[in-house]
């Protein structure tokens, strides 16, 4: 597949907010299958680019026309003398998935950090994530922490038996 990584522009709004709900939507089954053994789900795209923050979406060719099949983003944060880079929005649409895009769309975040010379790249998944939580590891990420601080309602959390994974890789 040729395949280019660019930087995000203001006319790919529209793709990228459906792959985005399209991302999230797919998050309902797994999480409603838990909720239904259980005894006793949702977000927004940021669009800035700082010098430390950056938004980018992967475009491929299929059947001849241009398509974005999958982005990422990177904010640039700050904690006592450390900065670090936070990972957001990483998404592979369902048809071009186990092709080696998230990969590659998640080490485009892990060299852009490293250039900044950041110490470390960190993002939170959904333990029903499976398949980002697996492509993390796989890429170095371990497990810093478990919560349910979210904006998800934590009744929908408990429900369908999710918690927060704060995922770290150090750089
Ligand atoms: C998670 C996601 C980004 C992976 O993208 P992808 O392009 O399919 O991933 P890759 O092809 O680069 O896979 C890399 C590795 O991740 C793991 N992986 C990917 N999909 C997996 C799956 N369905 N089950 C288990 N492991 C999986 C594997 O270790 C894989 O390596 P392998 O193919 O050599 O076994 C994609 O499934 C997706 O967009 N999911 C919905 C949105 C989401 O969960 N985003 C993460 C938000 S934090």
């Amino acid at each position: 597949m040729q395949l280019v990584i660019r930087h995000y522009r203001h006319s790919d709004k529209d793709t990228v907010l459906s792959l985005f709900s399209a991302g999230n939507l797919e998050h309902i089954q797994p999480c409603f299958n838990n909720a239904i053994f259980s005894p006793l789900y949702i977000t927004i795209t940021l669009v800035c680019v700082l010098p430390d923050d950056c938004y980018w979406v992967a475009e491929a060719e299929v059947e001849g026309i241009a398509q974005i099949v999958g982005m990422v983003a990177v904010v640039g944060k700050q904690s006592g003398n450390e900065q670090y880079g936070e990972l957001f929005r990483l998404i592979i649409a369902p048809t071009c998935r186990r092709m080696g895009l998230g990969v590659r769309l998640t080490q485009t975040v892990i060299d852009f950090c490293k250039e900044r010379g950041f110490s470390a790249v960190v993002l939170e998944t959904k333990s029903t994530q499976q398949a980002a939580v697996a492509l993390y590891k796989k890429l170095g990420f371990s497990l810093v922490l478990k919560h349910t601080n979210s904006s998800v309602p934590s009744w929908m959390l408990m429900l369908a038996r999710a918690t927060i994974l704060r995922m770290k890789k150090q750089l």
